[in-house]
């Protein structure tokens, strides 16, 4: 499993484009609960590492992450290969304030270590007007300290007001909670932001680990050679406009876990795990961790 999946990055290196022309990772790796504990510290660098130099090219950090400790981990890891990953950060609605926004990002990049972001969203949705975080997200981009901007946890009402905001077309992507068993967005969010050109990255694609290996899957999984977790992932990522970040700090869960970034899933594949883990019947709200 791990074998094929080392010798061939082609997977990995799928972009997925979106509005304000962005081109993105279809596959990266997420970072919640790192940087909280120093003495798990050594392992998570490692992953985040070994993930590079397996070919992922997006990390998924956040200021909230072990309070900033998640970044700094991370630009540990791309020391001496920024190039080489698509940074994705966050800003928490409280900092997000025309000015707070800059303030957040300013200290992103100190722990970072890098000149710019990839990609900066706004972590989910708060009493600072949107308008204004969208404001200080123009004026980080018009100064190259983020390249991209997006939004994290927003139902399709609510992106769909964003986008009618001033500068909020540019509004790239939507970070949200998105797997076999948490199939709501599918409802109204996926299909207006396929329309609309934003790219929908998925979180928890395993369901923070808790995800029920149900028997279709377990099949799925067995055809293809492959771990049911890496079918899992694969799903959140079969369609173009779907971006996945699974977290892992487990060096065998991460090899296991890069497989999917090169597996296509059948219409009889997609059928079983319809079966295992239907999908919604019409609208459900968005729901968040
Ligand atoms: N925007 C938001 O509000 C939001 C919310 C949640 C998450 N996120 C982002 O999305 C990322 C991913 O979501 P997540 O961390 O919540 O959950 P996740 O990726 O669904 O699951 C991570 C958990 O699954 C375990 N795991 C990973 N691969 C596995 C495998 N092959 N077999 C068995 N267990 C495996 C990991 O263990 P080990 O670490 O021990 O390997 C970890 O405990 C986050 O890290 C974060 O970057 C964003």
């Amino acid at each position: 499993m791990a074998t094929r999946s080392e010798t061939d990055t082609t997977g990995l290196s799928r972009l997925i484009q979106a509005r304000d022309g962005m081109r993105m990772p279809a596959f990266g790796i997420g970072t919640w609960h790192m940087g909280e504990s120093t003495s798990r510290k050594a392992a998570e660098l490692a992953s985040l590492k070994l993930s590079l130099e397996l070919g992922v090219r997006l990390i998924d950090t956040a200021e909230m992450y072990g309070s900033g400790g998640a970044e700094d981990i991370v630009g540990d890891a791309v020391r001496g290969r920024r190039e080489q990953a698509f940074i994705v950060s966050k800003v928490m609605p409280h900092n997000a304030s025309r000015g707070g926004t800059i303030r957040a990002a300013e200290a992103s990049l100190k722990r970072l270590r890098t000149d710019h972001i990839d990609l900066y969203l706004l972590h989910w949705p708060g009493s600072h007007p949107l308008g204004e975080t969208i404001e200080a997200f123009e004026t980080l981009k018009a100064s190259g300290k983020i390249r991209h901007y997006g939004l994290s946890n927003f139902d399709a009402d609510a992106m769909a007001a964003a986008l009618g905001t001033k500068s909020g077309q540019k509004i790239a992507c939507n970070q949200v909670l998105y797997n076999l068993a948490r199939r709501g967005i599918e409802g109204r969010l996926l299909p207006w932001c396929a329309k609309n050109d934003v790219a929908v990255m998925a979180y928890s694609p395993l369901d923070q680990g808790r995800l029920a290996m149900k028997p279709g899957l377990k099949d799925v999984a067995q055809r293809h050679g492959v771990t049911p977790e890496a079918i899992a992932i694969a799903w959140t990522m079969r369609q173009p406009h779907l971006c996945t970040i699974p977290k892992a700090t487990s060096l065998d869960h991460l090899r296991a876990n890069i497989a999917a970034a090169s597996l296509s899933l059948s219409a009889g594949d997609l059928a079983a795990l319809d079966a295992d883990y239907p999908a919604p019947k019409g609208h459900q709200p968005l729901e968040m961790l």
